[in-house]
C-alpha cells in the first residue's frame, strides 16, 4: 500500500489536477476528501482538456476507482454535468465512481445565503466562488445539513427541507428576496439524485481494503493551505479543512497510512478573491505573470492576482502539512524575466528589522507587513521543452535549489507546461 496526498501549498490553483493526473497513472484509487465545486482542477490527457470540480482526477485510468469522500460537499447539478462531459469523451464512470452518502448536498438556498452575507459585509467580503460552499459547511456543523443519504428517502428529505426552507425563506424575506418553493426544490433534487443513485455508496470499506493490500492510493486535495478554514487567511479563506490532516475526517484514512505528502507550489504566487497577499505585484511584472501563466480562475474566470514566490508561506505550508516533497509548477512562466525575487519573511511596513513569519499573525496583521526579498538572476531561456533537471538552464536549477533550501524540502517534480509530458521528475 502506498498513499500519496497532493495538497496545494499556496492559495489554490497550483496545478494539483495535473500532478494528480500524473500520479494516477498507476493508482488503484483516487479520492477527493474536502471542498466542493469551488475547486477547478485542470487536466490535459489523451482524452482532451478537462476542468474538473468534483470528480477525482484518476478518472482517465480505467483501472482506477474514483471516490468522492464524505468530507466533500456535492452540488448535484455540477456533478451531473461533469459526468456527462466525461461520458462525452468516451469514459463512463458509473461503475468506477463511489460517492459517499455522508456527503452534504449544496441546496439552491446555499448560494443565495452566501450572496446575502457577502453583500452585508461589503468591502470586507471574502470574494467567494459563489458556489454556496460556506453556507453548506455551516449547515453541516450546525446540524442543519441535508446529506445524500437523506435524498434516498423522500419523506425524510421533505421533512428536512421543510425545516430549512422555513429558516432560509425568513432570511430571504428580510432581504427582500423571493422565497424558495418546497415542491420545486424537492422535485429538482430528487430528479438529480435519481440520476446518480447507483454511484452513491459508502467507499469506506473499499478504502480500508486497499490500505491492507499493496495498491497505490492518490488523495486529491482541493484549494490551497492558505485557504484552510483554521490556518488560512481567515476570513479570506474557504470553509473546509484543506491541510493534509483533513483527510482523516474527510475520507476516513488514519494518519499512519500516509506515506507521501506532495505540496504543489507554483514557481510564483497567485490568489483569486480578496485578502492579504504580501508578494503581490501590481506592476508590469505582475501582468507578465498573469498573461504568461494564463492566470484566470478555472471556476469563475476572475483574473488571478500574481506575485513573487513567497517562501515564508510555503515553508509554513510544509510544516502544517508535513510535505515530504514539493512539486514546483509553472516554472516556464518565469522564462522571460531578467530578475526574479523570492519573499523570505515579513517586517512591518516601512520598518526593517527582525523577520517575522506568517503564523505569528492573522490576515489583518499580514496587511500591515511587507515581505523581505532576495533577488536572483533569471534564466531568460525557454524551459517548456526540457524534460531532465540537468538540462534546465543553470540559473533555473539555482532558483529551484534556493526554494528547496528555504522551505527545507526537496523538489521532486518540476512542471514546465500544462500537458502531462511537460514534466521533469527528479
Ligand atoms: P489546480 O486547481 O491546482 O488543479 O490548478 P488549476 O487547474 O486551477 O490551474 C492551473 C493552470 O495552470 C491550469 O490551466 C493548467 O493547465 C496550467 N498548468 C499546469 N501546469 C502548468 C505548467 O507547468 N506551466 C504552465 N504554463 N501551465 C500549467
Ligand atoms: P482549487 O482546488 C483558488 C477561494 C475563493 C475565495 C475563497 C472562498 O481549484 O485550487 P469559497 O467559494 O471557497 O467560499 O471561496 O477561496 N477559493 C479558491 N481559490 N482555487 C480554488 O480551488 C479555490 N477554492 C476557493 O476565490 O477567495
Ligand atoms: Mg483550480
Amino acid at each position: 500500500m502506498s498513499v500519496s496526498m497532493v495538497i496545494g501549498a499556496q492559495w489554490g490553483d497550483e496545478a494539483k489536477g495535473k500532478v494528480v493526473d500524473l500520479l494516477s497513472q498507476t493508482a488503484r484509487l483516487t479520492a477527493r476528501f474536502n471542498g466542493g465545486d469551488n475547486a477547478g482542477h485542470t487536466v490535459i490527457n489523451d482524452y482532451g482538456t478537462f476542468k474538473l470540480r468534483l470528480t477525482p482526477n484518476g478518472f482517465s485510468n480505467p483501472n482506477t476507482t474514483c471516490i468522492i469522500g464524505p468530507g466533500v460537499v456535492v452540488n448535484l447539478e455540477t456533478l451531473i454535468a461533469e459526468l456527462e462531459m466525461i461520458r462525452g469523451a468516451g469514459i463512463d464512470l458509473s461503475e468506477r465512481l463511489w460517492i459517499s452518502p455522508r456527503c452534504h448536498v449544496v441546496m439552491p438556498y446555499h448560494p443565495m445565503v452566501e450572496a446575502i452575507c457577502e453583500m452585508a459585509k461589503g468591502d470586507a467580503s471574502t470574494g467567494t466562488t459563489k458556489r454556496g460552499i460556506g453556507p453548506v459547511y455551516a449547515d453541516k456543523v450546525s446540524y442543519n445539513g441535508i446529506r445524500l443519504v437523506d435524498l434516498a428517502d423522500e419523506t425524510t428529505f421533505r421533512g428536512k427541507l421543510q425545516a430549512q426552507l422555513q429558516l432560509k425563506n425568513a432570511l430571504f424575506k428580510a432581504f427582500g428576496q423571493e422565497p424558495l418553493e418546497l415542491q420545486a426544490v424537492l422535485d429538482e433534487k430528487l430528479k438529480q439524485y435519481a440520476s446518480v443513485r447507483g454511484m452513491v455508496r459508502e467507499p469506506f470499506g473499499l478504502v480500508q481494503q486497499a490500505l491492507k493490500g499493496d495498491a497505490s492510493i492518490v488523495l486529491e486535495g482541493a484549494q490551497g493551505s492558505l485557504l484552510d478554514n483554521t490556518w488560512g487567511t481567515y476570513p479570506y479563506c474557504t470553509a473546509s479543512t484543506v491541510v493534509s490532516g483533513g483527510v482523516t475526517a474527510g475520507l476516513g484514512i488514519a494518519p499512519r497510512w500516509i506515506k507521501r505528502v506532495i505540496g504543489v507550489a507554483k514557481a510564483y504566487t497567485t490568489r483569486v478573491g480578496r485578502g492579504p497577499m504580501p508578494t503581490e505585484l501590481s506592476d508590469r511584472t505582475g501582468n507578465i505573470l498573469q498573461n504568461a501563466g494564463k492566470e484566470f480562475g478555472t471556476v469563475t474566470g476572475r483574473p488571478r492576482r500574481c506575485g513573487w514566490f513567497d517562501a515564508d508561506l510555503v515553508a509554513f505550508s510544509t510544516q502544517i502539512n508535513g510535505f515530504t516533497e514539493i512539486a514546483l509548477t509553472k516554472l516556464d512562466v518565469l522564462d522571460s524575466l531578467p530578475k526574479i525575487k523570492i519573499g523570505v519573511g515579513y517586517h512591518p511596513l516601512g520598518k526593517k528589522g527582525r523577520l517575522e513569519h506568517y503564523w505569528e499573525g492573522d490576515a489583518r496583521w499580514l496587511e500591515g507587513y511587507e515581505p523581505e526579498y532576495i533577488e536572483m538572476d533569471g534564466w531568460m531561456q525557454s524551459t517548456g521543452n526540457v524534460r531532465k533537471f540537468s538540462e534546465l538552464p543553470a540559473r533555473a536549477q539555482a532558483y529551484i535549489h534556493r526554494i528547496e533550501e528555504l522551505v527545507e524540502t526537496p523538489v521532486t517534480i518540476v512542471s514546465v507546461g500544462p500537458e502531462r509530458n511537460a514534466t521533469i521528475i527528479i
